[in-house]
């Protein structure tokens, strides 16, 4: 049976009016007026109101009287207008009605197992009835908006001569940084295959096939500690280049990025991104993925008190450490006692031992436990650096460069938060370059890639791998709007001597090194040209163009934070058959988590 919808429920208007039209959707409610009938029925484009006179139709007010929410129908009927009193100014159909005149139930729905419309029904409820979640929220348009945004992208790398090509997800664990899902093989009982946490080897391995421009709409894989920009599987679009410098790849997903926003919402975006070297932006952020849109800038001190007397900040001095700063500009009198207290406790969380916090009053003076400390030269010098005047809340925290880096950009951005200033409405691109390529591991006591061991390191750089490998940077750069990591890659080793260096560097010996990597390692070692790449966390990208809150707002069937599906009900136990078959045994008592 064919349904011939001439319209869809968003479209009927004055212009329709005396037409015959034929619709299909859902109740979305349905009323009974002074003994005439009033449905609204709903399909994926809007809602149009049906009308049904008993006194002219009884056989039809005998159907409708029955109809539930959320029943399916097919209505045809001639388009009126509404009476004046009766226009819906808020809705595109508001000036019509429908007078129907044949009345078909598709399909009866059992009552609903919470109010559609509550904004009070529980996370818990909308994820296990996923699908009528959908049907009143906005995830239908966030999966239309997804939609198109990967269709820009698609279009735009085909114009650049991208090939997609789909790898495989039964494939060998990848050094990702996150733990693997695991997947066991019935025919090589006691292995295992490992859900790709990204593509990284194979589209480094199709650059060795010459297919030179690479990009794949990736699910990835990790089994990591979720949050509102994280899932267990996510998406990417991944790409990779041969014959290319960081500024080709950097250009092109500007251009692709640019490309979006122009067609979602109509704006220009300044080209090419600012660009911050990681130290800049952990030195005026105390961040790697700064949020631009407001300023808060974090100040060095270590200078301006490099002789104070201050026994909270002298013994870090002595030590080698920092004194970072932040002028809440304004926030003297606005910042309660109890904000002070929840600011230093924030501080504490990320490792800062203390937080000093200094009010400016109206002769430049400061008030605080902590101001009679400072000799009044130490004062105007930090007036004068920190551009503070009265009414000024001066923070402070001395430790290492990391730490006081990473204390003052949380207290930003709680700060931000205060002022409601994490909610500018705007897009803040930019570009962090120059990431440390590797970094110290206490519980290993070697050092690690913190990209992966491919990342190739800055030429001017390479000397330091066998003398001072920690002041290494490398060539990747992560792409970040608004305070999120929108996407990030590098510029690969290609040369099977640098591999070699990087691989001692890391202490990874040669039998390691070709049990882990064998296969990517051989590869290289017949003809790997230059190349690198890019992978954009297309829901993080979709979540900030359509303004939601979290990537499960733009993901069909997300997972809980416990990484669960509550619509399937998964994970869940299988069949002893099954597990046999795999030749796997369940521990009686599974360790917890
Ligand atoms: P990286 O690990 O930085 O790089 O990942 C790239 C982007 O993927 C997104 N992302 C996630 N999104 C949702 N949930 C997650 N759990 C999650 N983890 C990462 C982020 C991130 O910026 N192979 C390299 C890329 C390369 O070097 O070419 C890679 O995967 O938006």
């Amino acid at each position: 049976m064919s349904y011939p919808r001439t319209h869809h429920c968003n479209e009927l208007g004055l212009a329709h009016i005396g037409q015959q039209v034929s619709l299909c959707g859902w109740v979305n409610s349905s009323r009974n007026l002074g003994g005439l009938v009033f449905i609204d029925l709903r399909d994926r484009e809007g809602i149009t109101q049906l009308f049904i006179d008993p006194a002219e139709k009884p056989d039809l007010a005998a159907i409708a009287k029955d109809i539930r929410e959320e029943w399916v129908l097919a209505a045809e009927g001639i388009v009126r207008p509404r009476p004046d009193n009766m226009v819906n100014k808020n809705r595109a159909t508001g000036a019509i009605e429908v007078e129907v005149t044949s009345l078909t139930v598709l399909n009866p729905a059992l009552p609903m197992p919470y109010h559609l419309e509550d904004p009070a029904a529980s996370d818990d409820m909308r994820l296990k009835y996923r699908y009528l979640d959908m049907r009143r929220s906005n995830i239908v348009n966030n999966l239309r908006l997804r939609h198109r945004i990967t269709k820009i992208c698609r279009d735009c790398l085909d114009a650049h001569g991208f090939v997609e090509v789909e790898t495989p997800i039964l494939s060998k664990s990848t050094p990702e940084g996150a733990r693997d899902y695991l997947v066991p093989s019935r025919v090589h009982p006691g292995n295992f295959y490992a859900l790709p946490q990204a593509p990284q080897q194979y589209k480094q391995i199709l650059m060795v096939g010459g297919l030179e421009r690479y990009f794949q709409i990736a699910r990835c894989f990790r089994d990591e500690d979720l949050r509102a920009d994280r899932q267990p599987e996510f998406t990417q679009i991944d790409l990779e280049m041969s014959f290319v410098d960081q500024d080709d790849i950097m250009a092109l997903v500007e251009n692709m990025i640019a490309a979006v926003v122009k067609d979602v919402h109509g704006l220009e975006v300044q080209l090419p991104f600012p660009r911050l070297t990681y130290q800049e932006a952990m030195n005026r952020y105390g961040s790697d993925k700064p949020d631009l849109r407001f300023g808060l800038e974090i100040h060095d001190l270590t200078n301006v008190l490099k002789d104070t007397a201050f026994q909270a900040l002298r013994g870090t001095l002595d030590s080698g450490g920092v004194i970072k700063a932040i002028n809440a500009v304004g926030m003297a009198t606005t910042c309660s006692r109890k904000q002070l207290d929840e600011l230093t406790a924030t501080a504490k969380l990320f490792g800062a031992k203390g937080l000093v916090w200094l009010k400016v009053e109206d002769d430049g003076a400061w008030s605080g436990s902590a101001a009679k400390f400072f000799t009044d030269a130490e004062k105007s010098a930090v007036n004068a650096a920190m551009a503070a005047k009265p009414g000024d809340l001066l923070l402070m925290a001395a430790d290492s460069w990391r730490c006081a880096c990473e204390v003052m950009g949380r207290l930003r951005l709680e700060l931000a938060a205060k002022d409601g200033l994490n909610e500018t409405p705007g897009f803040k691109f930019l570009w962090v370059v120059n990431f440390p390529l590797l970094e110290w591991d206490e519980e290993t006591k070697r050092f690690a890639a913190v990209h992966h061991p491919f990342t190739s390191p800055l030429d001017e750089d390479v000397a330091l791998l066998t003398t001072d490998p920690g002041k290494v940077r490398a060539k990747a750069y992560d792409v970040v709007l608004n305070g999120v990591e929108l996407g990030g890659g590098s510029i690969r080793i290609h040369q099977a001597e640098r591999q070699a260096l990087m691989f001692k560097t890391l202490g990874i010996s040669e039998d390691e090194a070709k049990l882990r990597f064998g296969h990517i390692l051989e590869a290289f070692s017949f003809g790997a040209p230059p190349h690198g790449g890019l992978a954009i966390g297309l829901d993080r990208f979709v979540m900030l163009m359509c303004g939601a809150k979290s990537i499960r707002d733009v993901i069909a069937f997300p997972k809980t934070a416990k990484a669960s599906c509550l619509m399937t009900d998964s994970p869940s136990t299988v069949d002893q058959a099954q597990l046999d078959e795999l030749g796997i045994a369940i521990c009686s008592s599974p360790r917890s988590i």
